[in-house]
């Protein structure tokens, strides 16, 4: 069995019924969460744009680099937040090269492009696969580096599993590279109710997604129309969860992972977590893994926060 295969039906058989969200992003989930960062609900886009327009130049200052740096940004997607950085850097005839690294061949490719017509001069070395692989050459290189993971990803792990990720990344720096991360920060649960549980029921279909997947990839027979969609968030702990509800009893079968799975009504499988941060609750898991904290930069709602470390 291949890693999804395992993972659908370790997670399938459980008592208490789970998904991981990575699997929402095949070509078309990938699509489909542009349009939820298109949506006005989801906040966190916007305020993670407005960071890096409005205070480029101060997250540069505090880097403190004198000279040729590498900016190397994990998982980057469209680029879109990271553009209104290198546009500071380029503009100011800062040296470094920008190195993204994603697991998508193609995004990488159409990400250069783009990035090449807006900025001729960029040099850029983007890298398909793995993260680790590809962070462990980081240390054999002298040129100081900024590693980015931003678009509050980190969310999106369990906090021993944040924990263990950020220690990899420390193994993978040298003294003095920094660590930029974008995290959400809890506030108004109403505003972020609306984001996940969002009134065009985009993230119901790009949860449902996960379902159609299963079928196409592992011969599923889902029924999309006999699960809905519903999100709980909890103030104390930050975690929006996500669930794909059945709505009936019901029986499933997945022939290429040989597992058939009974569903009573009501019965969720746990689809995503989305967890919110305290600044206090972030200082302490980096410091944990090495790391001093330098500076958070916030949005002007204070929503969001790309906060920069130091490895020690
Ligand atoms: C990719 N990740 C940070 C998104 C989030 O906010 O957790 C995925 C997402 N899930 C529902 N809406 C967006």
């Amino acid at each position: 069995m291949n890693n999804f295969e395992k993972d659908v039906f370790e997670g399938l058989s459980a008592s208490k019924k789970s998904l991981k969200s990575k699997y929402f992003y095949d070509d078309i989930g990938s699509r489909i969460f542009q349009e939820i960062m298109e949506m006005p609900e989801y906040y966190l886009t916007n305020c993670e744009f407005e960071i890096f327009q409005k205070q480029s130049e101060e997250i540069f200052n505090t880097l403190n680099f004198q000279s040729h740096f590498n900016l190397i940004e994990l998982g980057a997607g469209d680029g879109l937040k990271t553009a209104e950085l290198i546009r500071y850097l380029t503009a100011n005839k800062i040296s470094f090269t920008y190195t993204p690294i994603d697991i998508s061949q193609e995004a990488n490719e159409l990400l250069s492009a783009k990035l090449k017509l807006e900025f001729p001069e960029l040099k850029i070395s983007p890298k398909t696969g793995d993260y680790f692989e590809i962070l462990k050459d980081m240390q054999n290189d002298d040129t100081p580096s900024l590693l980015l993971f931003i678009g509050s990803n980190i969310g999106n792990y369990l906090t021993n599993e944040a924990a263990a990720l950020f220690d990899l990344f420390n193994q993978s720096m040298k003294a003095g590279d920094k660590l930029l991360i974008g995290v959400d920060l809890k506030k108004d649960p109403n505003i972020i109710h609306q984001a996940y549980f969002d009134p065009h029921g985009i993230t119901k279909r790009f949860n449902i997604n996960l379902l159609t997947r299963i079928n196409r990839e592992l011969g599923g027979n889902f029924n999309e129309n006999n699960f809905d969609f519903e999100i709980n968030y909890d103030p104390t702990t930050g975690e929006v969860k996500s669930y794909l509800k059945s709505l009936v009893q019901q029986k499933i079968e997945i022939k290429k992972i040989e597992l058939e799975v009974e569903f009573k009504e009501g019965e969720t499988i746990w689809t995503e977590l989305s967890k919110k941060y305290d600044l206090s609750e972030l200082k302490t898991l980096l410091q944990n893994a090495g790391f001093k904290t330098l500076q958070h930069f916030t949005d002007s709602r204070k929503y969001f926060s790309d906060s920069v470390f130091e490895k020690i």
